[in-house]
This record gives C-alpha cells, structure tokens and sequence, in this order.
C-alpha cells in the first residue's frame, strides 16, 4: 500500500495506511534511502516514544510521521537534533495559528502546558564520519474519544487549538518544508543557530524540575540550554549543563 509522491525539493513520501513504527519501517529499509525520504502512516500498532514508551497512536486523522536524513558531522552533532525538529514544529504550529507552542527538552512540544507531539530521533548506523538516522514526529492532530488510551500526562491536539478544522496534506507538507529548512540550517550552521529560538519556547524556563538520570534524581532550577543543546541546571547557584538519552525533565 505504499505510493511515492513528490512532495517538491527533492523529498519524496510513502504514504501506508497502517504500519507498527513510521520509524522501524525506515530503519528497515535504510540502506535504499535518500535524504529526506519520509513516510507517513494513518495509524501504528507499535508506535514508540523514547525509553521504550508507547505512543498512542490511534486512527485519527493525528500525523505520525519519519524522515530520513544522514549528517557529514558523524555522532557527535546529533545530540541537539531533537531539539532543532522541536522547533521545526513549533513554526509549523504557528504558520497555523496556534502561538504559545512550547518545547520541553529534550523532545517534546507542548501547548498551553499539555504535550501535543513527540520528537523520535534513532540512529541507524554511523559509518565513515557520517551518521545515518531517522526523525520521527507524532502529531496529535484530532484524538478520537476512544476509551483504552495510555497517556499518563495532560495532552491535547490542534483541533482542540483552533476554531476551525485544517487540512492535513497542508500540515504535512508545511512541516516537511520547516524539517528540511531547519534540517539544511542546522548543516550549515551548527546547532548555535537555533539556540536563541529554542530558548524562548522554553516550557521550563526558571522552574523547579527534577532531572532524572537513571535512578538518579537531581533538583534544581531549569535555565534553558546552551550552545550544544545540553540542558542547563542550576543547583545550589551553580549552572552545569546535561546531555543524554536517559535523561528525563519534569516540574519539581
Ligand atoms: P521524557 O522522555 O522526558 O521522560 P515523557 O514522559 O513525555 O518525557 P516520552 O518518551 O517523551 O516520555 O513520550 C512518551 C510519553 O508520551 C508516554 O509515556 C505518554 O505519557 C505520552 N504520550 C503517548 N502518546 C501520546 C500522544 N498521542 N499524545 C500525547 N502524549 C502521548
Ligand atoms: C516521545 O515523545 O517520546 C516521542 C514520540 C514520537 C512518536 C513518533 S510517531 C512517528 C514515529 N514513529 C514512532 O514509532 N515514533 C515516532
């Protein structure tokens, strides 16, 4: 069931009406891709967040949604990559109306303080400097009323932003169009670019959080990110910065 479309500057889609992972189905085949190749699914059966959590991924008109990309600066550059597709996102939200998007570090983008999409960034494989990896977006776009959903926090989806109901092609394609643009930006210019824009979209500017590392939890107050994208905590007035896949941010 799968079409290739070209959806302009050289991105092509598959477009399936059902598949476990938009980003497992990628990582299967990525040998066969070229940069910026994505797909889209109307619904997953295994849809993943990070840490092995579940996306809820009903069918439901939501976008779910990978891309794929390889970056010449190898491993070490896609540290703040989330970050850079969180606000690709958030100029998406706002093309569409929707002003108060807020990012929470490192993944995760928020409205209104209910989370209304996820970041998944997963490496495929690093090979000759270059470091291949799919970018994976779920979108909640319009949450059916079903019983039986696991989402353990508040969350909310565009319809319940806006007034009006908006064209999901129109979403899709704006957001590829900002994912490629901050994608090619983030090449050229580093993740120093963005460091400013991320920072006011901050959903945890000068709060209490609590950051769990493992079974390590370390209190303090969130003063945004630095020039690499590590999280800056400040405990007992002193700002050290954090990094990693393990690490996770909440309201102290
Ligand atoms: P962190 O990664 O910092 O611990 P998190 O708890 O939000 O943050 P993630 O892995 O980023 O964890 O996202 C998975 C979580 O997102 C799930 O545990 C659930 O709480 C929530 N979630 C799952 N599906 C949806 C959805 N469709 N819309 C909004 N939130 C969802
Ligand atoms: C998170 O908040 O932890 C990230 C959630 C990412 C969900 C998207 S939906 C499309 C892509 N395929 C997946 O299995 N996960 C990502």
């Amino acid at each position: 069931d799968a079409e290739l479309i070209t959806a302009g500057s050289g991105v092509t889609v598959e477009s399936h009406q059902v598949l476990g992972s938009t980003n497992q189905h990628l990582l299967d085949k990525a040998a066969l891709l070229h940069k910026g190749h994505s797909c889209f699914a109307e619904y997953q059966t295994a849809g993943r967040g990070r840490r092995g959590k579940k996306w809820e991924s009903p069918y439901g008109a939501h976008l779910y949604t990978s891309t794929y990309w390889s970056l010449d600066a190898g491993i070490q550059a896609a540290s703040g990559l989330s970050l850079v597709i969180g606000i690709a996102v958030a100029r998406t939200l706002t093309d569409l109306g929707i002003a108060n998007t807020q990012l929470k570090w490192p993944n995760d983008v928020y409205v209104d303080g209910k989370k209304i999409a996820g970041v998944l960034v997963e490496i495929i494989a690093t090979a000759g400097g270059e470091c291949h990896l799919v970018i994976g977006l779920g979108l909640n776009v319009n949450m059916p009323l079903q019983a039986g959903l696991e989402i353990d926090q508040a969350w909310t989806d565009i319809n319940q932003q806006l007034p009006h109901a908006i064209d999901r092609n129109a979403l899709a394609s704006r957001y590829l169009t900002h994912l490629i643009k901050v994608l090619t930006d983030f090449e050229s210019f580093g993740f120093g670019h963005f460091v400013e824009e991320w920072n006011c979209c901050d959903a945890f500017r000068d709060s209490p959080v609590v950051l769990t590392i493992g079974n390590n939890k370390k209190y303090g107050i969130a003063k945004g990110i630095d020039h690499s994208g590590a999280l800056l905590l400040e405990m007992d007035g002193v700002i050290s910065p954090y990094v990693g896949g393990e690490v996770s941010l909440r309201h102290a």
